[in-house]
Formats: C-alpha cells, sequence, structure tokens
C-alpha cells in the first residue's frame, strides 16, 4: 500500500486509533496497549481510509487471535497482491507506481498454490526440523566464534551479536561468501520497508532499488555458482532452474533474496526482543539460569511476548466469510499477530513473561501454508544465542532502560540494545 490521506472528514476512533499505531512513530513504538483497546472493541475493523489504487473489497484490520489464525488458514485468502491487482483492472503504469517489486516478485511469500507449493518444495527439505536439528554443533560453533569477538563489558548486542549472526548461520546455508554479508544489513532494510502498512512513494522507490541491487548480486553469484557448485541451497537452486521448468530465472533470483533476508531480519529481533524482555524481568532469567531444560518453552515465550513480526496481510481472492465477518473479493486484511499474541482469550495472563508457559503456539510464525519456513531454524538460533549467553556471563546489566526500537511495525526490533557483559 502507498501512502493514505490521514484527515478523512468521518475518521472515527478506531480508525484513528489504527492510523497511530500502524503509521506514527509513538503508535509503532508501543503497540501493546493499542493492541488491548482494537481487540476490545473493534476486533474486525474497516478502515475509513483507503490507500490509492487499494483494494476494491477496503482494507479490514484483525487483531483477536482465532480471526487471525482462521484468515491465515483460509485458502480463498491468498497472497497474490499484484495478480488480483490486475484483475481489478488497476492501470499497468498505476500498479507499477504502486508496487513493491519484492512483492511484484515470483517468491513463494507472494504467491499462491499452485506456484506457492511447487516454490517452497523446492527448498522445504533444508528447513524440516530434523535437518535443522543437525545443524546445531554448526550454529553452536558459529555462536561461539561471535561470542569470541565481543568478550566481556560494554557491548551493543544488536551490532555485535543479534544482527552478524543469523547473517553467518543463513549465509552459510545458502552458501553466500562471508565478505559479501555485511553489505546486505542496510539493503534488506531498505527492501522490507516497503512490508509497512502504509509507504510513502520515496520509500517505495529506495525499497525498489535495494530489491533491484541484490537481484543484480545473486545473477553474478549465479554465474560464478554455476561454474562451480558448492554444498549449498543456491547451488541446489540453481540446478533446479537448469533442469528445466522447475524455476525461472527471476523465480531464482527472489528465492534466493527471500531465504536470505528472511533469514536474518527477524532472528536478529528475535534475539534482540528476546534479550531486552529477559533484562527487565530478572526473576525470569534466573529461573532460566536455574533451569535450562526451560529453554524451548522461553524461546516461545520471547516469540510470543514481544513478536519479531508484528503485521501480516492476506488478500480476498473470492467473497469469503470468516466467523461470520463477510470480506468481499478484494478486500486486503491485515492479520495484527503482536496483537494476537497477547489476546487474553488465548493466553491467560498475557502481558506476563513466563518462561515456563505451556499455553501453545502463539501467532510469531504465521500459520496455513505460508508458515514460517524457518521456524526450526529461527527456535534453534534463538536456543543456543540465549543459551550460551547464560553459560558465558554471569550477568548482563542493562545500560539503557528505554532502548529505541526502529520505526516500523511490521518487523520489530530495537535500533541499539547496549549492555555490559561480565565473564562467567
Ligand atoms: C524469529 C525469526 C522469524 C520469525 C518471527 C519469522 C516469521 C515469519 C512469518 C510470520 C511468516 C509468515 C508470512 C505470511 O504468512 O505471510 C514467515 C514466512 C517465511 N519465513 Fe520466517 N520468520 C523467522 C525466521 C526465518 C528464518 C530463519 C528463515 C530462513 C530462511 C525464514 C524464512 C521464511 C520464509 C521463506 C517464509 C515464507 C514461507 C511461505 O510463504 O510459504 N524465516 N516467517
Amino acid at each position: 500500500m502507498t501512502s493514505t490521506d490521514a484527515a478523512t472528514p468521518t475518521i472515527g476512533p478506531a480508525d484513528a486509533l489504527v492510523f497511530e499505531l500502524l503509521a506514527t512513530p509513538e503508535g509503532r513504538a508501543d503497540p501493546y496497549p493499542r493492541y488491548a483497546r482494537l481487540q476490545e472493541h473493534w476486533p474486525v475493523h474497516r478502515l475509513v481510509f483507503e490507500a490509492p489504487g487499494s483494494s476494491p473489497g477496503g482494507t479490514w484490520v484483525l487483531s483477536r487471535f482465532d480471526h487471525c489464525q482462521a484468515v491465515l488458514r483460509h485458502p480463498r485468502l491468498g497472497k497474490d497482491f499484484v495478480a488480483m491487482q490486475r484483475r481489478w483492472g488497476l492501470a499497468e503504469g498505476e500498479l507499477a507506481a504502486q508496487q513493491a517489486f519484492s512483492a511484484a516478485r515470483p517468491s513463494m511469500l507472494f504467491s499462491d498454490p499452485p506456484d506457492h507449493t511447487r516454490l517452497r518444495g523446492l527448498v522445504a527439505k533444508a528447513f524440516t526440523p530434523r535437518t535443522v536439528e543437525a545443524l546445531r554443533p554448526q550454529v553452536l560453533r558459529l555462536t561461539d566464534e561471535v561470542l569470541d569477538t565481543i568478550g566481556d563489558g560494554e557491548t551493543d548486542v544488536m551490532a555485535t551479536l543479534a544482527f552478524p549472526l543469523p547473517v553467518k548461520v543463513i549465509g552459510e546455508m545458502l552458501g553466500v561468501p562471508p565478505a559479501d554479508r555485511p553489505q546486505f544489513q542496510g539493503l534488506v532494510r531498505a527492501s522490507a520497508a516497503s512490508l509497512e502498512p502504509f509507504v510513502s512513494p520515496e520509500v517505495l522507490a529506495t525499497s525498489n532499488a535495494a530489491t533491484l541491487e541484490m537481484e543484480e548480486y545473486f545473477r553474478h553469484l549465479a554465474v560464478e555458482r554455476r561454474r562451480e557448485p558448492g554444498p549449498d541451497l543456491f547451488s541446489q537452486l540453481i540446478a533446479a532452474e537448469d533442469d528445466g521448468d522447475q524455476l525461472s530465472e527471476l523465480e531464482l533470483l527472489s528465492s534466493a533474496i527471500l531465504l536470505f533476508a528472511a533469514g536474518f531480519e527477524t532472528t536478529t529481533n528475535l534475539i534482540g526482543n528476546g534479550l531486552l524482555a529477559l533484562l527487565r524481568h530478572p526473576d525470569q532469567l534466573e529461573r532460566l539460569r536455574r533451569d535450562p531444560s526451560l529453554m524451548p518453552s522461553a524461546v516461545e515465550e520471547l516469540l510470543r511476548y514481544d513478536s519479531p513480526v508484528q503485521v501480516n496481510g492476506r488478500i480476498a481472492l473470492d467473497d469469503v466469510e470468516v466467523d461470520g465477518h463477510p470480506f468481499p473479493a478484494g478486500s486486503t486484511v491485515l492479520t495484527l499477530l503482536g496483537a494476537a499474541n497477547r489476546d487474553p482469550r488465548r493466553f491467560p495472563d498475557p502481558h506476563r513473561l513466563d518462561v515456563g508457559r505451556r499455553d501453545g503456539a502463539s501467532m510469531s510464525f504465521g500459520s496455513g501454508i505460508h508458515f514460517c519456513l524457518g521456524a526450526a531454524l529461527a527456535r534453534l538460533e534463538g536456543q543456543v544465542v540465549f543459551g550460551r549467553l547464560l553459560e558465558r556471563y554471569s550477568r548482563i546489566e542493562l545500560l539503557d532502560d528505554s532502548p529505541r526500537y526502529r520505526d516500523s511495525i511490521t518487523l520489530r526490533g530495537l535500533a541499539e540494545l547496549p549492555v555490559r557483559l561480565h565473564a562467567a
């Protein structure tokens, strides 16, 4: 979606609240009290303000767990926004002006079956829980390498651990050479900015330029890997492209970008948001120290408590109904995952951090056919990182009690997290 006119005369309290939440720095920085009000009073809300050229069925915002889950699992609420926009006759010029390339490219994240099934199937084996569990020693080694460079004393965890570690892990899996990885931080951030619910034309243009630059990078890397294939996932995808009709060139490039980008921007925020939550709840941190067997449930709880992905969208491919609410064909439906994760109807005492919580999976990895492909890998990285931090440091001191979040809501994460580490 592109920018919207907030000054619509008929704007009501629910619209004002959603606008504040999704489009202002204050709302994005502190979403949880706003989610709670929406959930209570306007759980399924159609916005009065519309993005220019946006869907004919309107834009809807859902905040309760059950509704979000039902939407994400609905076979006629899909992800191919561009195909739908073409279907309702948006002129190509207008479409191009409004479209984020990352969403218009043929990746599994923005496609529906049968393309989704084919694209996901080509890489799914590399991400099964069993295949990923076999990577545990490698993730441990990479984590220790990063922690060795940090040592003890003061550090900004976002810069020294939360970003470099997931990049190393997915970079190794995909076969992106170490020297090439740092340049992706800025590019991925710029490209992912178009995932925000409301985007200015300037942000869109920067996002598209970043996507093109990453495509160019992987186009060159493909030439090298074709000459000299490696044991990596990118070489496997190239083999699938060379096989004939399994994968087009653009699909190859957008799959590589998706895997690389999804593999670190989100996990970076799991490490940052999760560590901050633990440091703000010293009783829970101590409990985890005393009983490391709680680590798997602790990581689930950290994912729930301050989810790295807060907003997810679908488009109605036909007229559909969810829990009695009709969504006309072409409706854009935004599911607020961060709100769903704090829904008291689903999680008792939802604003309490409880590393031993056993209330079942949160909505942090989504649901249905687009359920996060990298969930097992992200969980493994979370378990290893928090485990090694607690083993290697007897005390972790928070140096700024209110570290700044980056100004985005779809991907929620900290700009910095300054701490002092005391070696065990
Ligand atoms: C804490 C870390 C992570 C979180 C919170 C997260 C969250 C999500 C969510 C919510 C979705 C669903 C999007 C939708 O329904 O439209 C998703 C999809 C996806 N994620 Fe993750 N993710 C994480 C880590 C990873 C990692 C490490 C990878 C590794 C490659 C990855 C790869 C993907 C891919 C490829 C998809 C698209 C799946 C599809 O469309 O079928 N993610 N992720």
